[in-house]
This record gives structure tokens, sequence and C-alpha cells, in this order.
């Protein structure tokens, strides 16, 4: 299962290069909002500071809801770099904007995603991605974890290449049932990569070891 890290903060997205596990980032203008990055210079700047800082796919959403508009922002995103995917919005305009990207060559993250229904016709458009939203199902009482597994089973047992990417991801908890449920790749703030870090057992057995250290050595 990949690693992305769902924000636009260049420390955060250094801190988990840093480590050695970050496949990708998602970005979303929530996200962009966060950082105070205004104006289209900026925003477009910001991907292409994350483009140079990871190695691999860098989600960066376009605003337009019309299939002309779409294409165009989308094409002009896509220029900026060959690590952007484009990410549209799950709607009738996005669906159909998905289809001409992938026949032409452009790679795209379907966003917004809430059923399987929808996760179906972003496959059957082409979607490289779709980003089905766990905690914001969680949060109205529905399993967002139930929703990641049964995409991937659809996606399984028919054979689509379009890859299952966990979104709107809470907690450590969130990032271990998706790789139970067998999503492609795990988009996340920075704390709940942080959180699989850590065990009580760990941090006692590690100053056990160093006590017991010190008393040889002393
Ligand atoms: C990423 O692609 C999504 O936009 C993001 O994970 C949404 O997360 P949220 O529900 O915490 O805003």
């Amino acid at each position: 299962m990949k690693f992305f890290l769902d924000t636009a903060n260049l420390k955060q997205i250094q801190e988990v290069q840093n480590l050695g596990i970050l496949d990708g980032v998602t970005t979303n203008p929530s996200l962009i909002a966060k950082e105070g990055i205004k104006g289209d210079v900026n925003i477009k700047q910001r991907y292409i500071d994350i483009c140079n800082l990871v190695g691999g796919d860098v989600s960066a959403e376009v605003i337009a809801t019309d299939f002309e508009e779409i294409i165009k922002e989308g094409e002009e995103l896509a220029k900026l770099h060959h690590q952007i995917i484009v990410k549209v919005p799950m709607i009738k305009e996005g669906i159909k904007a998905i289809n001409y990207f992938s026949k032409n060559g452009i790679k795209t993250n379907c966003t917004l995603i809430f059923s399987a229904g929808q996760a179906l016709l972003a496959a059957k458009a082409g979607a490289t991605y779709v980003s089905p939203f766990i905690g914001r199902l969680d949060d109205i009482g529905e399993s967002g974890i139930d929703l990641i597994t049964q995409i991937c089973n659809i996606f399984k047992l028919h054979s689509f290449d379009t890859q299952v990417l966990a979104a709107s991801i809470r907690s450590k908890e969130h990032i271990i049932q998706c790789a139970e449920a067998g999503a492609d790749v795990v988009t996340t703030p920075l704390a709940p990569i942080l959180e699989l870090l850590k065990h009580d057992l760990t941090d006692k057995g590690l100053t056990k070891f160093l006590e017991d250290h010190a008393k040889n050595n002393s």
C-alpha cells in the first residue's frame, strides 16, 4: 500500500520524505487555503514545489465544474509537472472530463467519492485513482472502511486498473484498516502516520534496554 501525505505543507512533506516512506501527495482547495496560499501563480508554484520534494504522484484539484473549463484547467495543471495528477470532482461533467483526460494521456484522481456506484462510474470513465472519503462517512454514522472494502472487491472482481486511494483519514486505525481492506493507497495527514510509530511497550522496552546498557558499562 502506498503512503501519500494529505497536505500542502512543505515542512510536513519533507518530514515524511526524510523517513523514506512517502509515495506521493494529495491536496485540495481547503488544504491550499490552510497554508495561506493565494492566487493562481502562487498555488501553481506550490504544486511544483511539492513535486520537486516527492518522487511520486501529486494531486492538484480543478476548481471548475463545467466540462470545457475542467479540461482547460486540468490541461494547465498537467503541464506544470509530469508528476501532477488532475483531481476532478465526482459530478457528471467531471466524469466526462475524466474520460477525455484518460483518452489524452492525462492521469486523474476522482475525488469526493461516497458510494460504490460513484467509484464504479469513475473507473469506467478511466480514472487513475478514486478517492473515497472515510472520515466524512464515519462523521454521518456510516462506515468509511466498509466502502473501501466494497470498492476494492468490485475493482478486483472486474480487473479495473483504477487504484483505490483511501482519503479523509483521521487515525492510525484508519490506515491499518485500509491496508487490511486492500486499498492501493492511503492519503493521510501527518499525525496518523506518526501515531503508527508509537506503542507503550516500545517506549518501556527501549528505556529498559538503555538502562541495562548503562549498568553494564558503569
Ligand atoms: C484528499 O484527497 C481529500 O481531499 C482529503 O483526504 C479530505 O480529507 P478531510 O475529510 O479530512 O477534509
